[in-house]
């Protein structure tokens, strides 16, 4: 496995995002959805660079027979607050196809929240399948396959404190 980003430059991308969330949040006491599982770490260590008040809930989804190609999400673990009315924040990882996010913002929206915006430390703009653009961008990479810092490749190497490309 060759590093693609290292834990100093995650550190950076973290605080950047931070930074513009807490500008734009402050007095706002938005909830931070994750998507399970590949969230998990940065959510983590986002959360604990904000200085508002927040509350946090987590949400969890799979396409349909296994492919992301049919483009159907079901929910496996949906969220329990109630966002009628609240500012969102949703916290991904990485957006590739962009059809988990697409599905998954929509279902949001439709539950009558203020704002939903969307956060992801990783964005592979050249594998979309559908059009999505998240509100906040750690890094742009290109079209390989990553883990690590909560991305795995079949559940494992979710826990290496970099990210690295897996060939
Ligand atoms: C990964 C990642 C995003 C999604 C992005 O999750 O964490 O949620 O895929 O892909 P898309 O833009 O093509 O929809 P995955 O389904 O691998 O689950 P995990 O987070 O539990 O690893």
């Amino acid at each position: 496995m060759k590093t693609l980003i290292s834990e100093k430059e995650i550190k950076q991308l973290v605080k950047k995002l931070a930074d513009q969330i807490n500008f734009d949040y402050k007095d706002k006491k938005p909830i931070l959805v994750g998507i399970l599982k590949g969230s998990i770490v940065f959510m983590s260590d986002l959360m604990r660079q904000l200085d508002f008040d927040l509350e946090i809930d987590f949400i969890s989804a799979s396409s349909y027979g296994g492919t992301k190609t049919s483009g159907e999400i079901k929910i496996l673990k949906d969220i329990n607050c109630d966002i009628k009315g609240r500012d969102v924040l949703i916290v991904e990882d990485i957006i590739d196809t962009g059809l988990t996010l697409s599905h998954l913002k929509k279902i949001l929206e439709s539950r009558g929240p203020k704002t939903v915006k969307v956060v992801t430390l990783l964005d592979k703009p050249s594998r979309r399948k559908i059009k999505f653009k998240a509100d906040y961008v750690g890094k742009v990479i290109e079209d390989c396959f990553v883990v690590g810092y909560g991305l795995d490749c079949d559940e494992k190497h979710r826990q290496l404190p970099y990210i690295a490309i897996f060939k």
